[in-house]
């Protein structure tokens, strides 16, 4: 499965070869990637939406005007959703559209909000694909960095013989695999790590926590994976499902996730703490559920401290390649690195959660980045990119 997880969005244009667009789509399934099909008008005078939703398991989105679509997954986020926009048939008509920039259909639209790789498998007649125009629309897109997946050339659906017939669905799903291939940076290493919030009982139905999703330790928990660790994923109570490959042991409160973290630790090459562990948990559980009475209009609850489970892993004597996260609001890079050394970490991630639409339960983030001696920006991006970029660092530290 070369393509786990990879998300490709797949558009179609009007060409006599989008009949092999759902065969591409099954192929491409075969190799694990998730695929999405956007359609262009004319593409749904050669192939029927309905056969490409039953390949891809998936509507087809066809529309930039489509409220349905876009309270769902609207077009910006399908843009951002894309590790690779792969265009097959990609038509001389949508090619000179792209050339100029234009946004007029949602396919076109996509192509220029996205910050993934587009790739484009053009198909159409021999003389359509020598004329200047589309040589030259060619030249344009290649130039600002598209890829241009052949076309082949042979006899033709029109009878004639020359350039122009589309790459089969084999060589492109070959090209998919070469373009989104990961290299193995972790491979061989054990990793342990930690996500998601914790949970301090109180009594039987209360708890103490906080806003931590989990979304960032899952998503590189997955890129780790992806990059060939053996991951060992301990998550608190979190609505996500655990990346493919993960091994994930589930547990509520930081006790819990410290006694998890213990016995498995020694058997680790690299940590990552990324829970948002609660500090401190109540000094006691009542057994039965606490009761409001009529004359308390005040409670005041006792705590205790929580272990401090990455202080604990710092503190080892042969301790794994450790990193911390540091979320804050002020003066981030000030207690990152007083936090590096406290805990004796060796590389710490910290983000500004006083900032709109990044950090806690949003699918954005920004990260700086700290170890003893440097520091990398690693800019505002969805959580997975961003996890992407994040164990590359983290990979090239450990390795060096
Ligand atoms: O001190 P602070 O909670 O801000 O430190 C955050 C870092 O420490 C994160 O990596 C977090 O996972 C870890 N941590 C921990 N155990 C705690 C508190 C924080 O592992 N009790």
């Amino acid at each position: 499965m070369r393509l786990a997880d990879k998300r490709i969005l797949l558009g179609i244009s009007g060409g006599i070869a989008a009949y092999k667009s759902a065969e591409l789509v099954r192929r491409l399934k075969d190799q694990g990637a998730e695929v999405r099909v956007v359609m262009t008008r004319s593409a749904k005078e050669f192939i029927t939406p309905l056969t490409l939703q039953a390949v891809s398991g998936h509507p087809v989105a066809d529309s930039l005007l489509d409220p349905a679509a876009e309270a769902g997954m609207g077009h910006i986020e399908l843009a951002k959703w894309a590790d690779l926009i792969l265009i097959a048939p990609a038509s001389a008509n949508l090619m000179a559209r792209m050339a100029a920039g234009m946004a007029d259909e949602l396919l076109t639209t996509l192509c220029l909000a996205t910050p993934a790789q587009v790739a484009l498998a053009p198909a159409m007649n021999q003389q359509m694909y020598l004329n200047a125009a589309t040589q030259a629309n060619l030249k344009t897109l290649a130039s600002r960095g598209i890829l241009l997946w052949g076309p082949d050339s042979g006899s033709q659906a029109c009878g004639d013989v020359g350039p122009g017939r589309m790459l089969d669905p084999l060589a492109l799903v070959e090209r998919c695999c070469q373009q989104l291939a990961v290299e193995p940076l972790l491979a061989g290493v054990t990793l342990l790590l930690t996500a998601g919030p914790t949970r301090e009982a109180l009594d039987p139905v209360r708890y103490i926590s906080n806003h931590s999703s989990g979304k960032m330790g899952y998503a590189i928990a997955r890129a780790a994976r992806e990059a060939g660790a053996d991951v060992t994923l301990v998550s608190g109570p979190v609505a996500l499902a655990t990346p493919q490959g993960v091994e994930r042991i589930d547990v509520e409160s930081a006790q819990q996730m410290h006694q998890a973290v213990m016995s498995r630790v020694g058997a680790c090459d690299l940590f990552i703490g990324c829970a948002a562990v609660a500090d401190y948990r109540p000094a006691q559980v009542a057994p039965q559920k606490i009761k409001k009475s009529g004359d308390n209009d005040q409670m005041t609850l006792a705590l205790v401290k929580n272990p401090d489970i990455i202080a604990a892993v710092g503190a080892l004597a042969e301790k794994p390649f450790t990193v911390g996260f540091a979320a804050e609001t002020v003066d981030v890079e000030q207690y990152a690195l007083d936090k590096l050394r406290r805990k004796r970490l060796d590389m710490i991630a910290a983000n500004d959660v006083s900032q709109a639409g990044q950090g806690f339960n949003a699918d954005d983030n920004a990260l700086a980045v700290f170890w003893q001696g440097g520091q990398a920006t690693l800019p505002l991006a969805d959580k997975l990119t961003l996890a992407r970029h994040l164990v590359a660092l983290i990979a090239h530290h450990y390795r060096s």
